[in-house]
């Protein structure tokens, strides 16, 4: 596959300046881990993992995305390297973070897509600002596979697709 995509995806995550469109205080920082990885790096290290785990169909987890830095990268690379719909791309990707005003940029960035307020260490604890599709969504998220109740959204009348989880972040657990 040609690499030329790389450029297009550093020009997409230079729309955004690095931690800006938020307010944070230091005490704010210190409680919540909130120094987002720089976009330099994001590329670095997405250029050193295999590029097809971001195949069409592939999941994409951010359990604590900040205001997107992953995320942004993950869905260009699906629309610039494998040729996908950003709608499409966006049915791919899924985004928590604790912060509701993180959660507000990292959608916007992304255009949309499954970006939740919640709290990925407690999935079931119910957060002041979560609204109650979120707190639905992040139970039915991390409920156990196979669990009795588990929700399987999809499309009436289609077949579950397979899907593989790409990149979790690791850079708070
Ligand atoms: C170090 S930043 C990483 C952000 C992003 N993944 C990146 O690499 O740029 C950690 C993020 O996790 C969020 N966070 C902290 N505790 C969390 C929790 N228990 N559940 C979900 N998000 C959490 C913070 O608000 C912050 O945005």
């Amino acid at each position: 596959m040609s690499e030329e995509f790389w450029p297009l995806v550093a020009e997409k995550l230079a729309e955004h300046g690095y931690m800006s469109g938020v307010e944070r205080t230091i005490d704010r920082i210190r409680a919540t881990g909130e120094v987002f990885t720089p976009s330099g790096l994001i590329l670095e290290m997405l250029a050193n993992v295999d590029v097809s785990i971001f195949s069409p169909g592939n999941t994409v987890l951010d359990p604590a995305c900040g205001d997107g830095q992953f995320l942004v990268a993950a869905k260009w690379i699906k629309v610039y390297a494998f040729g996908m719909s950003e709608v499409a791309a966006l049915c791919d990707l899924y985004g928590i973070d604790i912060m509701r005003d993180n959660v507000d940029v990292c959608k916007r960035r992304l255009g949309g897509g499954t970006v939740l307020m919640g709290d990925a260490l407690r999935p079931n604890a119910a957060l002041d600002g979560q609204t109650e599709l979120e707190r639905q969504m992040m139970a039915s998220l991390f409920m156990e596979p196979g669990a009795k109740n588990r929700k399987k959204p999809r499309v009436a009348g289609t077949k579950p697709r397979k899907r593989r989880a790409a990149v979790g972040n690791s850079a708070l657990f």
